[in-house]
């Protein structure tokens, strides 16, 4: 199992999303983590653990700043299943310093600024989350962006030195809401009004229909900056 092409064969062996992470659950079980977002497509991956009761651990990196409609989905969410969603949320000094240095907005004062406190918010969070796990399970599809179409279902992730799987990589956007839709699984209200990357409120708005997948996030940066650090290569 140590040879990232031996599990990439195994897991090709399979003839579902479904059927890959169950024998992930269990060939991993303690050292599998599945972070959500709460998101169309992280809803349909809770709903495979979830509903198969799979040995998966689910988290979401609490930022402080999502939307009302995101929190609105991850309640009903654990009152769908009534399953437990474990939460990172910042470290509290760091948050309390930023906020006093700069306030609450400078995200929008330049890249660097965003990024500190996207790395306050998620990305130290998220290195808590994952510390001494095996595999990192994410809701990542190749068409959200050029970037991630380069990437492959499952992958080494050197930074945090673990497997990260893909369940949905091939899925398009319309497939994951159609099969969302049917198992009656709760989503983000958002995703009906023009939002599809959906990530913290003041840094994510609506797109039109022509436009990029992931144009409302930091819709003030550069195409080529639009990266939170939590999926790093
Ligand atoms: S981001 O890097 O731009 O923020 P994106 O919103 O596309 O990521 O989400 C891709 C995947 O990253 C999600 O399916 C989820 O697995 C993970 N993710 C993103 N944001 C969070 C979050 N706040 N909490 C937990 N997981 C997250
Ligand atoms: Fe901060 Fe915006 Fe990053 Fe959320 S997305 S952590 S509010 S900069």
């Amino acid at each position: 199992m140590s040879d990232i092409n031996t599990l990439q064969q195994t897991l090709n062996a399979f003839p579902t999303p479904e059927a890959r992470l169950r024998h992930l659950a269990q060939a991993f079980e303690g050292r599998i983590v599945f972070s959500t977002s709460f998101g169309i497509e992280d809803q349909l991956i809770t709903h495979w653990i979830f509903s198969q009761n799979l040995p998966v651990q689910v988290f979401t990196l609490d930022t402080g700043r999502n939307f009302q409609e995101t929190y609105s989905v991850w309640q009903r969410t654990l009152e769908q299943y009534g399953k437990t969603i474990a939460v990172y949320a910042p470290q509290a000094d760091a948050l309390q310093q930023l906020l006093e240095a700069k306030g609450p907005n400078s995200f929008y004062e330049s890249v660097e600024n965003r990024k500190e406190c996207c790395f306050i918010r998620k990305v130290e969070p998220l290195r808590r989350a994952l510390a001494g796990q095996a595999l990192w399970i994410t809701g990542i599809r190749a068409d959200q962006s050029p970037e991630r179409a380069n990437l492959n279902n499952l992958e080494w992730d050197d930074a945090h030195q673990l497997y990260k799987f893909h369940p949905l990589f091939d899925w398009s956007f319309e497939a994951v809401k159609a099969e969302v839709q049917s198992l009656q699984i709760p989503y983000n209200a958002l995703h009906d009004r023009g939002f599809v990357s959906i990530g913290c409120a003041p840094c994510t708005r609506a797109i039109r229909p022509d436009e990029d997948f992931r144009a409302g996030r930091w819709w003030w940066e550069d195409q080529s900056k639009k990266e939170c650090g939590l999926h790093v290569r």
